[in-house]
């Protein structure tokens, strides 16, 4: 069940630090962003940020996750999708991509792919269940010894 109160709103720039902590707690130092490729990604033109934020003891609430995607015409690149490990499956890795995949499918975005690490269970079964096939394995992607699955779902075109 997903946690009362979730909402899920577009990145602002007041965002910045907590979405970048949030990546460095939730990546391995060889995965995780640094702080100015992260930056680069949130203000370039082609990326879309969705942040989900819930109740918290700060007045704005806690940011409990968020998803990066870049598009190129029909092609959605996912940068990254991050979830608090307290918020943990409660659907908000779910709701983010499927937000994010509503949100490209409406600008004409007809295939999403990203790159998971082959450890990385929790995500292949999350991808897996919304729908993405592994296209291809790319050795060494994160560095020596640590490939990745390409994984890749087709949308259905829908106009805005
Ligand atoms: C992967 C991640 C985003 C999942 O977020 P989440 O909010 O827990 O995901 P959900 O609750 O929506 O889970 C959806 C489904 O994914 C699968 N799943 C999620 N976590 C899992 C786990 N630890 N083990 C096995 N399956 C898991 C399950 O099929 C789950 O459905 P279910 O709860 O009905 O069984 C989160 O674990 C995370 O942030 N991990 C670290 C960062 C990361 O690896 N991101 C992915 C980058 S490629």
């Amino acid at each position: 069940m997903p946690i009362p109160g979730l909402i899920l709103r577009p990145y602002q720039p007041s965002d910045f630090d907590a979405l970048l902590a949030m990546d460095q707690l939730c990546f391995p130092k060889t995965i995780a962003y640094g702080r100015h490729e992260m930056k680069s990604y949130l203000q370039s033109e082609d990326s879309h940020c969705i942040v989900a934020q819930v109740p918290g003891p700060e007045v704005s609430g806690t940011i409990a996750g968020f998803i990066l995607t870049e598009s190129d015409a029909e092609f959605a690149h996912v940068i990254t999708l991050d979830v608090l490990e307290s918020h943990r499956r409660q659907s908000i890795g779910s709701l983010l991509l499927e937000a994010a995949e509503q949100e490209a499918s409406s600008r004409g975005v007809t295939s999403m792919y990203l790159e998971t690490a082959t450890t990385n269970k929790a995500a292949i079964a999350l991808w897996k269940k919304h729908g993405y096939r592994e296209t291809a394995t790319i050795k060494n992607y994160y560095g020596r010894g640590q490939s990745a699955f390409e994984m890749q779902k087709h949308l259905e075109r829908k106009s805005k």
